[in-house]
């Protein structure tokens, strides 16, 4: 069975194993290695891409399930070479440290502010991606920057 789908707005179809997990086949086979494996039960949240506007974690999501979707990686964020709020709001904040696990915050942090352009710390909370090097309060920092770039570029 042949399934078809779209990566970062490109079409994509993919005859083989369609129990094997997306992450799988967008780091092995699409060769986008942005996206990160940690944990492959649904924990980490290194794995974090968009299926239709929304944060899954990759690592669990059989490719069977993918059949007509629309997949956007961390490689798919910018428009061209316009950076999404969350990658300029990073950069300005220094949120990085090993880098492991930022390719799914950010994942995380754009689907929050797609529904939320005004997040507390609360909201922010919502996102459960785990970060080993403890970057979480220049996580929230950033995304409260972001959240403030994009309320700008509403005006
Ligand atoms: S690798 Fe998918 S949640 Fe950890
Ligand atoms: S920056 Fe190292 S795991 Fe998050």
């Amino acid at each position: 069975m042949t399934i078809h789908f779209t990566v970062n707005n490109k079409a994509m179809s993919f005859d083989g194993d369609i129990d094997m997990p997306l992450l799988w086949y967008l780091r092995d086979h699409a060769k986008l290695s942005g996206t990160k494996y940690g944990c492959g039960i649904a924990e980490c949240g290194a794995c974090t891409v968009h299926i239709d506007d929304r944060a899954v974690r990759s690592c669990v999501i059989p490719l069977k399930n993918i059949e007509g979707k629309n997949i956007r990686t961390v490689e798919g964020l910018a428009q061209g070479k316009k950076l999404h709020a969350v990658q300029q709001a990073w950069i300005e904040e220094d949120v990085s440290q090993c880098g492991y696990c930022q390719p799914g915050q950010l994942m995380a942090a754009a689907d929050l502010l797609s529904r939320n352009i005004d997040p507390n710390n609360k909201d922010i909370a919502e996102i459960t991606n785990i970060c080993r090097c403890g970057t979480y309060p220049r996580i929230r920092k950033a995304i409260k920057r972001a959240a403030r770039i994009i309320r700008e570029e509403k005006l």
